[in-house]
């Protein structure tokens, strides 16, 4: 079987998105658009896959520093041809067969490609180009056909008004001959009506060469959309998220509203979990079975076990959630969170680097900052470590089986013992032996009558 190398056309500036960050890297469900991408060369078999870059070069190649990517730079973009010319460097000795691929066309799947690889196989095409039928072809260039099939490509601003009712438009996606089309741009010029060298003019000159030209439309043209502004990205996104929501839902996922549930790409959830509408889960999340999250939970680069409630509202960042959890409405579980299962983490509960033992919950209005909590401590409403004295940040220490009363505050650094009971209201400035009761409420002082005779005084005042 022939070699495939796949060349990405990744230097354009996107002039449409108005944008300061370069196009390819605007995300499409959690992933840049190269992202996808490379993803998909990489899925088809293609080895190098070499992205040209060129607006915001430094930036796209710090992004991808950790791919198996290579990348020819184009300073000056004079033009889809230039481009590829760019990258014929990088697959010096390389006589396999040559994938073209836009870094902005991100929907596109690899089974396509597939068909395309075994097309072109088939047909031992010169160059097979993907195509796509348009009612609307405003915009592409025109697949132009003789009575012996495909003779070359017309960009819309060069075309006559014949070929412009052409509904057949090529793709920008194609597979060459490696060393041959090298040797084909060599004869490219730019003398057209934006002074570029198209690549599209590859397709005519080899032709004249003898070669046959291919090509092969797209099932789904939704595919082939090329992302040049905000609109095409929000459809790339619509579409994108479609079809990650049907593989989830076809593995046992329950969505409620699939069109209001926002997946990213690379999360993983387990089956006979139910997801309600407006639920975000991003980046790096893993969710177990059996799981509920109610409207507006928002997980990023998260690990949740099985059988976790998420109630509404409920925020969780760069958190580890153990099995039988549950959490909100209107919780933040911060980064270095760690809860080792069957916590409760109820309304306004915030916490951050807090590691939680099994069985313990703070059920109201709680702040837990970097803390280590045994198990089964319960921590009462309004309780607060006090991590932070300006400069730096300090550990709070509670063992098992601790019972914290409500409104307390530990000033940390603080380490409370085992089986210790924190009297409600109290500030603790000390450590705390196991067992023992902790409490620092001044006495509390009642003067007879005072208030019946305050209102007395005011009345009178008032006459
Ligand atoms: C191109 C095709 C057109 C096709 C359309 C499909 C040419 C001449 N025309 O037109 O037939 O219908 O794609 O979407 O090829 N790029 C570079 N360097 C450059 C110019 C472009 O890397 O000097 C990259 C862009 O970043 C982009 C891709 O090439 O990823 C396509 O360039 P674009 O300017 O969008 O081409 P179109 O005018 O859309
Ligand atoms: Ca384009």
């Amino acid at each position: 079987m022939d070699k495939i190398a796949a060349v990405i056309l990744a230097a354009g500036q996107g002039t449409r998105m108005k944008s300061e960050l370069p196009k390819v890297l605007h995300p499409v469900a959690g992933r840049s658009m190269l992202g996808h991408v490379v993803r998909t060369a990489q899925a088809a078999g293609a080895a190098p896959v070499v992205a040209v870059v060129g607006h915001g070069a430094e930036q796209v190649r710090t992004q991808f520093e950790t791919e198996f990517l290579e990348f020819a730079l184009q300073a000056e973009q004079l033009g889809t041809g230039h481009a590829l010319m760019c990258a014929e460097t990088c697959l010096d000795g390389f006589a396999g067969e040559l994938l073209l691929l836009c870094g902005d066309v991100p929907l596109l799947q690899n089974d396509t490609l597939q068909k395309l690889i075994i097309h072109h196989r088939e047909q031992q095409a010169a160059v097979t180009i993907l195509t796509a039928r348009l009612d609307n072809p405003t915009g592409y260039g025109r697949i132009i056909r003789g009575p012996s099939g495909v003779e070359r490509i017309v960009e819309e601003k060069d075309a006559s008004a014949v070929e412009r009712d052409v509904r057949e438009i090529n793709t920008g996606i194609y597979l060459f001959r490696a060393p041959e089309v090298f040797s084909l741009l060599r004869q490219l010029d730019n003398t057209n009506a934006q002074g570029e060298y198209y690549l599209t003019d590859v397709v005519a000159l080899a032709r004249q060469a003898g070669g046959r030209i291919e090509a092969l439309a797209v099932e789904d043209v939704r595919e082939a959309t090329g992302i040049n502004d905000r609109r095409q990205l929000a459809f790339a996104n619509v579409v994108m998220r479609e079809r990650i929501n049907d593989q989830h839902m076809l593995a046992g996922v329950t969505l409620v509203d699939p069109a209001a549930t926002y997946i990213d790409v690379d999360v993983e959830i387990a089956a006979d979990t139910l997801l309600y509408p407006g639920v975000h889960l991003r980046g790096a999340t893993s969710i177990g079975s059996g799981c509920t999250l109610e409207p507006g939970v928002v997980v990023t680069d998260c690990k949740i076990g099985d059988r976790v409630h998420l109630k509404p509202g409920s925020v969780l960042a760069e958190s580890v959630v153990g099995v039988d959890c549950a959490i909100g409405p209107m919780a933040h579980l911060r980064p270095g969170t760690v809860l080792d299962g069957q916590n409760k983490l109820g309304n306004f509960v915030e916490t951050k680097k807090a590691q939680i033992g099994v069985k313990s919950q703070a059920s109201h209005l709680t702040y837990i900052g970097d803390a280590i909590l045994g198990k089964n401590v319960n921590v009462g409403c309004g309780t607060i470590t006090c991590n932070y004295d300006g400069v730096n940040k300090h550990q709070t220490t509670i063992e098992d089986d601790v019972f914290v009363g409500s409104d307390t505050q530990f000033v940390a650094p603080v380490h409370i013992g085992r089986g210790s009971l924190i009297g409600a209201g109290s500030t603790i400035t000390k450590d705390v032996p196991a067992d023992a009761l902790a409490l620092s409420r001044t006495e509390q002082k009642v003067v007879k009558g005072w208030a019946a005779r305050n209102r007395k005084k005011a009345e009178k005042s008032k006459k």
